[in-house]
């Protein structure tokens, strides 16, 4: 068939829609939903790569024989139909705006619905709450409409276009359209009908848009609810009534188009008491509900207030995904990531990069969630052309004059809808589109049609060379990764300035994020810095069923073969695809927890615990459960009931200490949910401190004189040791033991090796080009001299070695000591300098293979999470005891994982290992080359071992895939270092 091509005219952007109007669904007198959701799986279906192909399916007497049928709503790709692909900036097609390929996929849509004789008397309206990219629709064989902007709705008044009984609904979805070039948000692209679809049937006369505002008077303790008639239809008499749950607090005509309701004593909604009031608009046939949240935003001084009090926003960036249904999210989908958010003490939502669902908000306003409420404009491809870049290209869009209508009509499209819930708390312009006249035109429309609420742009920082940029009408200063050092630079300049934001941060890519707590110390440190919101919620993938391992497959970018693509950009969230969270969700979870601790005077047991909340005591809210542990062992435990502390405030508690323990001996502090909340449980587990108060310190590590004497051999290859039940062979080219055995019994399957590197991480993709280049994932030791020593039965070698990979010169020197006893216990101490022209290392450590079966893992150290020197906030001091397949995590595309942090003491099956000072360990039967190369975790294959690394260190994590370089800090990167440790092996 042939189009009209209003896909290609950005002029054009709709056809037969209504206005915008707030999102609600209008019901009858008694309340019920005066619409018909025509969703599910009844509707006929039609692929074609291009609209020629398409026959005029849209006709009455058409032959539907060729259809299938596909479940509304639902996404192509995810049901077999075109290619699935993944890729961040660079679009799909070529650059031509406003051009789009010809070879341009359609989906036919048939749906027939029957109306009563009732309903035909009434108004009808067609609802599409989310179409990708563009849709003609036809009713009867008639022409209805046109619309674009996938994730906003759009509404038709079809009324006289349809009869009583049967009706037939066509829709075509164009794969793209002009304003595919506003969607290039990094995301799996896909195609459909995604939302819901409803017909909607209302009386002639009706409202159709109103706002409603919620001044609050502090000083009163009076707020009022505002109601603004912004469309009414006809003229029908309409009642406006505000309800107090089931209290009817006042009624009044609406006068002029307004109705205004006084409120003494408010009950404030805040995203830790999501408490609303319900608004009734009443007409003659039809009753609108809507539930108000009285609350107030504003900036002063430089600080984000909400009902006049300054808040944190500990947030996250969530896109609708599912590895199941694509872009398709239930109301469940969207309850269950609200439950698990609420549980990991998260407070706000960025709808990443566009509308969600329109109910979403709504759910938010009931759950309470602070909102970023964005629009559907992202162009980031425009700078990834030929010859393109940020401060040219990349503002294309917002710049160009034929885009300026499709501009503002995204973002009207944003704020209309949602303009009534009060978890909104600021509009969006969009993501990653630069900046230009179309975006300081639409940003101006916001702040002149919403006062009451705050206005974000990211993107304002990109801007072509000679643009004199207004960025008056932005309300904060948003940035995404900014590095702790630009935080502080910021702060450090004097005067007021807007409040700072991340709108990204924390980029949670695997394993990771390891900076967590830098910035949470920056955001408690500056009133200025109102929080961030984590990239992102969710790993983005498909489900593409079991392997034969039975293992599922989650596919990523170029698993469908797919061009462009970007590989498993898409997987950086702090949940799995399929909402399992990562060990990065526990590290979010505790960073944000509502109290934290400060051990203030350690002889009279004074803990000072600091409210972290906004606005509710601890009182009646949080309790605590502390527990004094020695070494693993549970020394005393209680609860600490009162705890009066207002928000923002502390209050001091105390608790007899042990004085002097004698082990290893830690307070740890558990705050605990006192009643149920709307999403959490009484006794849900909210967060924890805890404090070493003894056992921190460097130990010496002795070996003593102990068993039957050894002997010493010597053969040019190697040093051997024996006794009766012993036989230790020491490698003279290695620097480190090939055998030990024990009453014939091997306990290594291979060489102990020295080992400098690690499976790269995702936060390590930029790091692993230098640390490749130095060749830490094939370096060689080289052994100058070793020599061996028996004195009274226990052996002593030394050996002077280094370690370097091909065609490069060394970057470690190193002493190494090693003194055996006649128990088999090995106690080594290496000095090692490094050559610091290179790149800080992965680790430094030993490396053992122990036969299979050694699966018993117990370790004094940071658990039971995987823990590292930059990521250990959910984790704690203790012992613990698992086994090495527990101690894997699974992350989609393998990677480095779970070492375990601050370990002073670790067994593995029949292996004991101790440290001077505290060490890292890891214990896997996945080789680091396994680990490295393999690209989803279904195809990992076990080595027949279990590999033990003991480390003097490791590198932190960070989150380098995306954010900022990993600190100084966290870095293996000092020129000398001395490390000693005692092995004992059985
Ligand atoms: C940001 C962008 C996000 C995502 C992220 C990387 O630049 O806004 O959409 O691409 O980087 O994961
Ligand atoms: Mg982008």
């Amino acid at each position: 068939m042939i189009l009209e091509k209003f896909y290609e005219n950005p002029e054009i952007l709709h056809v037969g829609t209504e206005e915008n109007r707030c999102f609600y669904v209008p019901l009858d007198l008694q309340e019920k939903e005066n619409a018909r959701n025509l969703s599910g799986i009844d509707w006929k279906f039609g692929y074609f790569p291009y609209a020629e192909a398409v026959p005029e399916f849209y006709k009455k007497d058409f032959d539907e024989e060729a259809f299938g049928r596909l479940e509304v709503p639902s996404c192509w790709q995810m049901l077999g139909f075109d290619q699935k692909q993944y890729t961040n900036i660079r679009y799909p097609f070529p650059f031509d705006p406003p051009f789009v390929p010809d070879e341009n996929p359609c989906g036919a849509y048939i749906k027939y619905f029957d109306i009563s004789r009732e309903e035909a008397k009434k108004e009808q309206f067609l609802y599409f709450e989310g179409v990708d990219s563009c849709f003609y629709v036809w009713i009867n064989g008639k022409f209805a409409g046109y619309s674009q902007v996938s994730h906003s709705p759009s509404e038709f008044n079809i009324t006289g276009k349809t009869r009583a009984g049967m009706n037939k609904l066509a829709v075509l979805v164009l794969k793209w359209c002009d304003g595919s070039y506003l969607e290039d948000q990094d995301k799996f692209r896909m195609s459909g009908i995604f939302r819901d679809v409803y017909l909607l049937f209302r009386p002639k006369e009706y409202v159709r848009d109103y706002t409603v505002t919620t001044p609050v008077h502090f000083g009163e303790n009076r707020a009022e609810v505002e109601v603004r008639l912004d469309e009414v239809v006809g003229k029908p008499p309409v009642t406006c009534e505000l309800w107090d749950k089931e209290t009817l607090l006042g009624e009044c005509p609406a006068e002029e188009g307004k109705a205004v309701f006084p409120v003494e004593n408010p009950v404030l909604w805040n995203a830790e008491e999501p408490y609303q009031y319900t608004l009734k608009i009443k007409t003659p046939e039809e009753i609108l509900i809507q539930k108000v949240g009285i609350r107030t935003v504003a900036v002063q001084d430089g600080v984000v207030l909400v009902n006049n009090r300054p808040v944190k926003f500990k947030g996250v960036n969530r896109h609708d995904s599912s590895p199941y249904t694509g872009a398709v999210v239930s109301r469940m989908d969207a309850m269950f990531d609200l439950r698990i958010m609420k549980e990991a003490n998260i407070n706000a939502i960025r709808t990443s990069h566009y509308p969600n669902a329109p109910w979403f908000p709504e759910l938010c306003s009931e759950y309470g969630f602070y909102m970023i409420a964005e629009t559907d404009i992202e162009s980031h491809g425009a700078a990834a052309i030929y010859g393109g870049s940020t401060e040219g290209t990349y503002s294309y869009f917002v710049q160009e004059p034929s885009y300026k209508k499709a501009i503002l009509d995204r973002v009207q499209r944003c704020v209309i809808r949602d303009k009534n819930q009060c978890s909104v708390i600021f509009w969006s312009l969009g993501n990653e589109s630069g900046f230009g006249t179309n975006m300081e035109e639409a940003g101006r429309w916001v702040k002149n049609y919403d006062p009451t609420r705050l206005l974000h742009y990211e993107s304002v920082h990109f801007q072509p060379e000679g643009h004199e940029k207004d960025e008056s009408m932005l309300d904060v200063e948003s940035y995404m990764y900014a590095s702790t050092g630009k935080i502080d630079e910021y702060f450090a300049e004097p005067g007021v300035k807007k409040p700072f934001i991340q709108c990204e941060f924390i980029h949670a890519m695997g394993n990771g994020p390891g900076d967590i707590e830098d910035y949470m110390q920056q955001i408690y440190r500056y009133d200025g810095f109102c929080g961030g919101f984590v990239w992102e919620w969710c790993d983005h993938a498909t489900y593409e069923g079991r392997a034969e391992n039975g293992k599922e497959m989650f596919h990523y970018g170029g698993d469908a073969g797919e061009f462009p693509h970007d590989g498993n950009f898409c997987m950086d969230g702090l949940v799995f695809p399929d909402r399992r969270p990562h060990e990065g969700l526990y590290e979010w979870k505790n960073a944000i927890r509502p109290v934290r601790a400060e051990l203030l005077d350690r002889k009279k047991g004074i803990i000072r615990l600091h409210n972290k909340l906004d606005f509710r005591n601890l009182k009646d809210y949080i309790y605590v459960r502390y527990e004094i542990k020695e070494e693993g062992t549970l020394r005393k435990e209680g609860v600490l009931e009162e705890l009066d502390a207002a928000p923002h405030g502390f209050t001091d508690v105390t608790l007899k200490l042990p004085a002097n323990p004698k082990a290893h001996c830690c307070l740890k502090l558990t705050y605990l949910q006192k009643t149920k909340d709307k999403l959490t449980q009484a006794g849900h587990e909210m967060g924890f401190d805890q404090f070493v108060l003894s056992g921190e310190k460097e130990s010496k590590l002795s070996l003593q004189k102990k068993g039957e004497p050894l002997t010493l051999t010597e053969t040019p290859e190697v040093f051997r040791m024996e006794n009766s039940s012993l036989c230790y062979e020491f490698g003279k080219k290695e620097g480190s033991f090939l055998k030990l055995e024990r009453d014939g019994k091997a306990c290594i399957t291979a060489p102990a090796e020295w080992n400098v590197y690690r499976a790269p991480t995702d936060n390590d993709r930029n790091i692993i080009h230098s640390w490749k280049e130095a060749g830490y994932d094939r370096s060689v030791v080289k052994v100058y001299a070793c020599e061996a020593k028996a004195r009274q039965g226990v052996i002593t070698v030394t050996c002077d070695f280094s370690i370097a990979a091909v065609y490069i010169q060394p970057f470690l020197r190193l002493h190494a000591v090693w003194n055996v006893n006649g128990d088999g216990e090995i106690k080594v101490a290496v000095d090692a300098k490094r050559d610091t022209s290179f790149p800080f290392l992965p680790r430094f450590g030993l490396k053992f293979c122990l036969p299979q079966e050694e699966q018993e893992v117990t370790y004094l150290g940071y658990g039971p999470h995987e823990s590292y020197c930059d990521k250990h906030q959910a984790s704690y001091m203790d012992v613990f005891h698992t086994t090495v397949p527990q101690l894997h995590v699974d992350y989609v595309r393998p990677q480095e994982n779970g070492s375990h942090y601050n370990c002073s003491l670790v067994r593995v099956g029949g292996m004991q290992a101790e440290g001077s000072r505290p060490f890292s360990f890891n214990a896997s039967e996945y080789t680091i080359q396994e680990l490295e190369t393999k690209q989803h975790n279904y195809e990992l294959e076990k080595c027949g071992s279990v590999i033990v690394c003991t480390d003097y260190k490791i590198s932190g994590v960070g989150s380098n895939s995306c954010g900022p370089e990993l600190l100084p800090q966290y870095r293996l990167d000092e020129e000398e270092f001395h490390w000693e440790m005692r092995y004992r092996f059985e």
